[in-house]
């Protein structure tokens, strides 16, 4: 009971992943996010938005004093040069940005990062002082031959640096075939492999271990929300679809159980 409790202390973070979603008229969902949290007390739980990197900056100002973070959706691994495209995690710092998702799914499979690749990118986050937000999680197809720990575990250790520690490192826990799908695990699965993620960690970092976030994501909305986070080991949500109106970002931000 003393290690559940102390797990529960962690402070919960609902992160909103806008992903390929947002113009500049995106900013009045700011506002109106803001007027709830504002209205509806203190949430229990840190808050914040990955928009495209062209809104970080309008909506980082959107947000002054607001509470809620704003952060990119991935970084590349060096900190400038010859990389068309590309955005260095100190160009997202420089534009507003508090924290930064590495490794999603959907750039593990359109842009074939690895977890050595992930691990530079974190590493990166942090050589630019933000929090790095490493995505793991198994397929469908892995799910059904029974691999969900064996991956989601290979990818923990191959993308979590060295230097990691409770406040410059996040992890979410996204099964692939849940996301953008309405499918999520059920919450004795979510627990197993939050488990074993938290004991991981713990292995690894004996002193910090227990104060890392481990995140779910995957098809949360306000409906499923209070169930998701109250499974031991869940610490928030990072949320994609539900994120983009501030009516679904609240109702899940209601549902943080701290
Ligand atoms: P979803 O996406 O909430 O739309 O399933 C989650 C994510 O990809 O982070």
């Amino acid at each position: 009971m003393g290690s559940e409790k102390s797990v529960r202390r962690v402070k919960a973070l609902v992160a909103g992943n806008w992903k390929m979603n947002g113009l500049k008229e995106s900013k009045r969902e700011i506002r109106r996010l803001a007027k709830k949290l504002d209205t509806g007390g203190k949430p229990k739980c840190d808050v914040l938005i990955c928009p495209p990197a062209t809104l970080i900056g309008l909506l980082r100002e959107e947000a002054k004093g607001t509470g809620i973070a704003i952060g990119g959706q991935d970084c590349h691994a060096k900190a400038s040069g010859a990389h068309t495209g590309d955005i260095a995690a100190a160009m997202l710092r420089d534009a507003g940005a508090d924290y930064v998702i590495v490794g999603h799914s959907e750039r593990r499979t359109d842009h074939h990062e690895t977890d050595e690749m992930v691990k530079a990118k974190a590493e990166a986050a942090w050589e630019a002082d933000l929090v790095a937000i490493i995505c793991v999680g198994e397929t469908g197809d892995e799910r059904k031959a029974g691999e969900t720990l064996a991956v989601v575990g290979r990818q923990v250790t191959g993308s979590v640096p060295e230097g990691a520690m409770p406040k410059n490192m996040i992890i979410a826990y996204e099964p692939v075939w849940a996301i953008g799908t309405g499918l999520t695990p059920t919450a004795e699965d979510v627990a197993v492999a939050h488990g074993h993620i938290r004991s991981l960690l713990t292995e690894r970092f004996p002193e910090t271990g227990k104060a890392f976030r481990i995140l779910y994501g995957g098809s949360v909305k306000p409906g499923n929300a209070a169930e998701l986070m109250a499974v031991p080991n869940v610490n928030g949500a990072l949320v994609g679809g539900a994120s983009l109106t501030a009516d679904d970002f609240y109702g899940i931000i209601s549902a943080a159980y701290l």
